[in-house]
C-alpha cells in the first residue's frame, strides 16, 4: 500500500497485457467480526449522545451515516455498521460524547483518516462511532515552524496547505491516510531519512483522555503522555489536535519504475547496497514493491522519491540502470501533487489484508525473499481482483538519528549500521468470500519470511502497527522497558482501562 500497486490502473500498457480489470463489486454484507453483549444497550448509548449532541449523531438510513460508513478505505470497515455515528467539531464535542459513553459502559470507535486495514480498527458494529474528520482545522504557526492540524485530517491537506509556504511535514506517503492513525502509530514516511518518523515531530498533542478531561502533552506537560502517543497507538485518549514540526521543501523528484523478474538480482544488489551505504543520501526516499496481478504476474515496481528536483539523482543509480524496465514516471513535482495522486491508485471500498515484518539488510535473505513470495502466489492467484503487494522499505540508521534528535519515540526501533528491510504485505481483493483464502494466505507468507530470517540470525521483531495484520502484537515487539512504559502511562491517565475495554478496536498496550 505504500507504493505503486495498482500498476494498470495508472499505465494503459501494463492495462494491456491485463486480460481482466478489477471491479469495485462490493460484497455481501457480512461483517467478519461483530460485538454483541447483553450488558451493552446501544440504543440508550446513542440515545443519551443525541440528548447531549443533538445533530452531531446520525442514525442508520441517514445520509450522514451512510456517508461515514461508506467513506472507509478497506470493504470489510463499510461492511460495520455501528448503532450511531457520533461527528464531533471540536475537542469540547468529543469531551461530551466521552463524558456520556464511558458511565454508561458504551462501547465505541474511534475513526481518523479511516484508512486502517483491519475490521474493527475504526468502526464497531452495533455500538458508537466517533467519526473525527469534523476535526479539521489545519493552522500554520506565525513563525511557520509548526502547523497545528485536527484529529480527523488526512495528509493531502495538510501537504496542500504547507506547499506554498516551501514547507512540509513528516507523514504518509498517500494523501488520504489520515493524520491520527498514521502518526500514533509511528509513520514512516518519504522523508524519515531526513526527519523521522511522523510520530518524532510532534511537538504537542491536544488529548481528550476517558474522564472527558481536555490536556496538552507536550515535553513540558504530561511528558510521559507525549512519549507514549509517539507510537502507542490509541490507549491512551483521543487525540484532537496534532502541532506538527514543519520542515523546508521545494520541488521533488518522484515517480514509478516497472521492472520484469529478469532485474531481479540488479534490484536485490541495488537495494542491498543502498540500504548498508555508510553514506547513505538522506533526500532518498524508497519503496520497492514485489507485485503480483494473475494477469501480470510476478513483477517490481520501485517508487523513488528525491527530496531535491534533481533528475535521475545519482542515490537511485544502481536501480534505475538496471535491465528489464517495462516503463516509468518519473517527474519533477511537489509532495502536495504527488501524494494526491497515490489516491487513485489505492481507492477505497476493497478488501484488505495486511502485515508487518523486518529483518537485517542481508542479500542472500533478499534473494531468498523473492523466490518465498513469488512461491506464495499461487495460493492466491485464484482469487477474484487480487493484488498481492509485498513492500521492501531501507530502514536506515540516519532514521534513528533523527528520531532521538526529535526527543525520541516508543517504537524501540535499533538500527544497525548495515540497515534493516521493512516488509509488508497488502493484499487487495474484490469480495469477502474470499478472505479466509487470502488470509491464509498471508499468515503462512509471514511465517515462511520469518522462518527464512530467523534461519539465516537475520530476523528483527518489530511490527509497525500502521501495517500490522489483526493478530499481530506490534507493542509486545516494542522491548520490554517501551511495553512496561506504555502500560503504565495508560493507566496513569486512563485507571479503568476505557481505552482497552470499551473501545475493543486498535492495536493493544
Ligand atoms: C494507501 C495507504 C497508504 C499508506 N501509507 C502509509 C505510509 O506511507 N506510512 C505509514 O506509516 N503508514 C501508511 N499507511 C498505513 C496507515 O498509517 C494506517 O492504516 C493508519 O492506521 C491509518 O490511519 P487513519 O487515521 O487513516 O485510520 P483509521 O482507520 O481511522 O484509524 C486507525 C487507528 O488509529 C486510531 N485513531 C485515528 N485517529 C485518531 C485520533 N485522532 N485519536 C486517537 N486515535 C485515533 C483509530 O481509533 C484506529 O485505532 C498507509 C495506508 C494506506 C491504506
Ligand atoms: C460484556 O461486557 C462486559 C463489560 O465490558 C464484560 O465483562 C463481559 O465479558 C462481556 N461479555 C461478553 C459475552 O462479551
Ligand atoms: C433502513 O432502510 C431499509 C430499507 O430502505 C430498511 O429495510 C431498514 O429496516 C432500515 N433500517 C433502519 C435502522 O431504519
Ligand atoms: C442509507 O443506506 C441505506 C442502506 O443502503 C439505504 O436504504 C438508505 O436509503 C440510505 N439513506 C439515505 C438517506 O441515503
Ligand atoms: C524512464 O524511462 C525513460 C525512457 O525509457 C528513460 O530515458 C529514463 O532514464 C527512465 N528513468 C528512470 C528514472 O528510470
Amino acid at each position: 500500500m505504500d507504493g505503486p500497486v495498482f500498476t494498470w490502473r495508472r499505465f494503459p500498457a501494463l492495462l494491456a497485457l491485463a486480460s481482466s480489470c478489477v471491479t469495485s463489486s462490493v460484497a455481501s454484507p457480512t461483517p467478519q467480526e461483530s460485538t454483541t453483549n447483553s450488558s451493552f444497550w446501544p440504543q440508550s448509548c446513542c440515545d443519551a449522545l443525541r440528548s447531549s449532541l443533538g445533530s452531531k449523531v446520525s442514525l442508520p438510513n441517514s445520509s450522514a451515516y451512510n456517508a461515514s460508513i461508506s467513506s472507509y478505505w478497506a470493504q470489510q470497515e463499510t461492511l460495520i455498521h455501528p448503532a450511531c455515528v457520533v461527528s464531533p467539531t471540536s475537542a469540547r464535542d468529543v469531551s461530551a460524547a466521552l463524558k456520556v459513553l464511558v458511565p454508561r459502559r458504551c462501547k465505541f470507535a474511534v475513526r481518523g483518516g479511516g484508512h486502517g486495514a483491519v475490521a474493527g480498527i475504526a468502526n464497531i458494529q452495533d455500538g458508537v462511532t466517533i467519526d473525527l474528520r469534523g476535526l479539521n482545522s489545519i493552522t500554520v504557526s506565525s513563525d511557520r515552524k509548526t502547523v497545528a492540524v485536527g484529529g480527523g485530517q488526512k495528509w493531502a491537506s495538510v501537504y496542500a496547505k504547507l506547499q506554498p509556504l516551501g514547507l512540509a511535514a513528516s507523514g504518509g506517503r498517500n494523501g488520504p491516510v489520515g493524520v491520527g492513525g498514521s502518526t500514533l502509530g509511528g509513520g514512516f514516511g518519504y522523508f524519515s531519512t531526513q526527519v523521522g518518523f511522523a510520530c518524532d515531530n510532534v511537538a504537542r498533542f491536544e488529548v481528550v483522555l476517558a474522564n472527558g478531561d481536555i490536556v496538552t502533552a507536550s515535553p513540558t506537560s504530561n511528558a510521559n503522555l507525549w512519549k507514549a502517543l509517539r507510537g502507542g497507538g490509541a490507549n491512551f485518549g483521543i487525540v484532537t489536535q496534532f502541532v506538527l514540526n514543519t520542515f523546508p521543501l521545494g520541488s521533488i523528484w518522484a515517480g514509478d519504475a516497472y521492472f520484469s523478474p529478469e532485474a531481479l538480482e540488479a534490484q536485490t544488489q541495488a537495494l542491498y547496497s543502498l540500504t548498508a551505504n555508510p553514506n547513505f543520501d538522506v533526500n532518498t526516499g524508497l519503496v520497492v514493491n514485489y507485485a503480483f496481478s494473475p494477469s501480470t504476474g510476478p513483477i517490481i515496481t520501485n517508487q523513488y522519491v528525491y527530496a531535491q528536483p534533481i533528475i535521475n539523482p545519482p542515490t537511485f543509480q544502481a536501480f534505475t540502470s538496471s535491465p528489464g524496465q517495462l516503463m516509468n514516471s518519473t517527474s519533477v513535482t511537489t509532495l502536495a501533487a504527488f501524494s494526491a495522486a497515490q489516491e487513485p491508485i489505492s481507492p477505497n471500498g476493497f478488501q484488505q489484508v495486511t502485515f508487518s515484518s523486518l529483518f537485517k539488510n542481508d542479500l542472500q535473505m533478499l534473494r531468498d525473499l523473492w523466490n518465498i513470495y513469488t512461491a506464495s502466489t499461487q495460493n492466491v492467484a485464484a482469487v477474484t481482483g487480487i493484488q498481492w503487494s509485498l513492500s521492501l522499505e531501507p530502514v536506515v540508521p540516519a532514521i534513528a538519528a533523527q528520531s532521538s534528535a526529535r526527543g525520541g519515540n516508543v517504537l524501540g526501533l535499533s538500527i544497525p549500521q548495515e540497515g534493516l528491510i521493512m516488509v509488508l504485505l497488502t493484499a487487495t481483493f474484490s469480495s469477502a468470500s474470499d478472505y479466509p483464502t487470502v488470509q491464509t494466505a498471508a499468515d503462512q507468507l509471514l511465517a515462511n519470511i520469518i522462518q527464512a530470517a530467523k534461519s539465516k540470525g537475520v530476523y528483527a521483531p518489530y511490527v509497525d502497527m500502521n501495517h500490522a495484520g489483526k493478530s499481530q502484537d506490534p507493542i509486545a515487539t516494542y522491548g520490554a522497558a517501551n511495553q512496561a512504559f506504555l502500560k503504565a502511562v495508560a493507566r496513569q491517565y486512563d485507571p479503568t482501562g476505557v481505552f482497552q475495554a470499551l473501545m475493543p478496536g486498535g492495536f493493544k498496550v
